[in-house]
């Protein structure tokens, strides 16, 4: 379960998340939404503690995120699969690389490694660019690779920012489906995006960010 108990968040003077309060339970699928600089990035980064709260708690799965120490967090994360907006590959890494690292660094051995990256590939429809390096490949192709590196350890938590920024509509609704499969395999999921049109006939749950206010949308 994700939890949010009154946090906000500022940079500076600019209040960028308001007393925000919402609970995503275990195996649920959530989007959240609004417009460009809503916040809907930073309320992702807070989960992976790529940034802090300047107030109030976050759990995860029942882990108060405040009471970890830095050297707890790539304990918290190695449960948690992101799809950064900016995907964030490394370049001289190959494809397959980049998807098996987390894995390699947690000593998985080498033939689990191997199968686990090759179905994560699979999965996003690109075993047969294994061996190519990052920048050869397109926009959406990057995208997936993204998304094959977030799932490919089985997280519990998989967040998602904007992760279908870059695809057609068709590919897009491809990773709705795949999201949707690993969310009825019981991955809690929450996708941030602004794209309308992805929402409709996709949302079970819809959260929306303005100007850092939270609001629960009703989904008709
Ligand atoms: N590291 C930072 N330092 C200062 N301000 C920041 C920082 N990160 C984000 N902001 C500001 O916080 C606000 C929210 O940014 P955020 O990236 O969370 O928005 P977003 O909803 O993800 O937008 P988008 O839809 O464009 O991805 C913006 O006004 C942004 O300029
Ligand atoms: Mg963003």
């Amino acid at each position: 379960m994700i939890a949010f108990e009154n946090v906000s968040k500022f940079y500076d003077h600019n209040t960028v998340l308001k007393n925000i309060t919402f609970t995503v339970q275990k195996g649920e699928m959530a989007f959240i939404t609004g417009p460009s600089g809503a916040g809907k990035s930073t309320l992702l980064k807070l989960m992976y503690m790529e940034e802090l709260p300047d107030e109030g708690n976050i759990s995860i799965e029942d882990i108060h995120l405040s009471s970890l120490k830095m050297s707890e967090i790539p304990l918290l994360r190695r449960n948690i699969g992101v799809v950064f907006q900016d995907f964030k590959l490394i370049n001289n890494l190959t494809v397959f690389d980049n998807v098996a690292l987390a894995l390699h660094i947690r000593g998985v051995s080498e033939r689990e490694v191997h199968s686990f990256s090759s179905e994560a590939l699979k999965k996003v429809g690109l075993r047969h660019v294994a061996d190519s390096y990052p920048k050869s490949l397109s926009g959406g192709e990057q995208q997936r690779v993204a998304i094959a590196r977030a799932i490919v350890g089985g997280p519990v938590v998989l967040l998602a920012d904007e992760p279908t920024g870059n695809l057609d509509p068709d590919t897009a609704l491809d990773i709705i489906t795949l999201f949707r499969e690993l969310n009825s395999q019981g991955t809690t999921i929450l996708i941030a995006t602004h794209n309308r049109e992805l929402l409709k006939n996709t949302v079970k749950r819809l959260l929306r960010l303005d100007s850092g206010t939270l609001t629960e949308e009703t989904v008709l």
